[in-house]
């Protein structure tokens, strides 16, 4: 068993979403970080690359005191756990997505270097270890459930993103494309890694109009 999976990305008209540096771009408008932290406060965990906590050493709570408040009512922690796939264990000790405003989880694989992962929990931080050199997916979204997770958003990146889709763990994705171009051939995708033969059919499940951009809501067909 799984959670209900999605992936939730910003692009730009050209599909990127971000530049060759790898530095974090705004790509959404107000109504879309909105949209988001919605999405984040309607879920029982939100999953990242390390690539991306390396490139924007992001918090990954709920931004909204109001939604947090909503949580807590509802008898849930204020804040999603949050789970960073991370085989080798690169996590800074000081990254945003280990602080205590919610609970994290570091997935890691045989490779990770032990010292580090002993590091982690002493900080408190869980520590998930399967997969020989990249971390398991299936088995960490299995993992997931059995800890009570029925909802998983997924933030990227590229690679990440591609990753779940490959092992066939995503359920629908929504793209929020914003109003700018970004170019570059080495800039990360919606969906980087390698070209899916044949291609995974989508169902386009909602369309509108948001601030500047436009977001779209996908089912994945199987
Ligand atoms: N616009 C947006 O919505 C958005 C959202 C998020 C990120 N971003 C951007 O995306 C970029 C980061 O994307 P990224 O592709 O470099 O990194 P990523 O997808 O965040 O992380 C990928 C890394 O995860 C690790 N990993 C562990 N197990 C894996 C597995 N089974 N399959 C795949 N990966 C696994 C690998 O590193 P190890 O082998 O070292 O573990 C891999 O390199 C940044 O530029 C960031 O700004 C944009």
């Amino acid at each position: 068993m799984r959670p209900f999976t999605f992936i939730n990305v910003a692009s730009s008209v050209d599909g990127k979403i971000s530049n060759e540096k790898r530095i974090q771009l705004r790509i959404s408008c107000e109504e879309d970080l909105r949209r988001v932290d919605e999405l984040r406060a309607k879920s029982d965990a939100i999953m990242v690359g390390i690539g991306t906590v390396l490139s924007d050493n992001p918090k990954l709570t709920v931004k909204s005191e109001e939604l947090r408040k909503r949580r807590l009512a509802e008898g849930r922690d204020e804040n999603p756990i949050r789970v960073v796939v991370d085989s080798k264990c690169r996590i800074p000790l000081d990254a945003k997505v280990l602080d205590n405003s919610a609970k994290t989880i570091v997935a890691v694989s045989n490779l990770a270097n032990l010292e580090k992962v002993e590091a982690l929990r002493k900080m408190g931080v869980d520590v998930f270890v399967a997969g020989n050199n990249k971390v398991d997916l299936k088995a960490l979204v299995e993992y997931l459930y059995n800890l009570g997770v029925k909802i998983l958003m997924v933030e990227g990146g590229a690679t990440l993103n591609w990753a779940m889709l490959k092992e066939g763990l995503v359920d629908e994705i929504y793209i929020y494309y914003g109003n700018m171009i970004v170019g570059g051939k080495d800039s990360p995708t919606v969906v980087d890694g390698t070209s899916f033969d044949p291609p995974i059919k989508l169902e386009l499940i909602g369309v509108e109009k948001l601030g500047f951009g436009v977001l779209t809501r996908w089912r994945i067909l199987r």
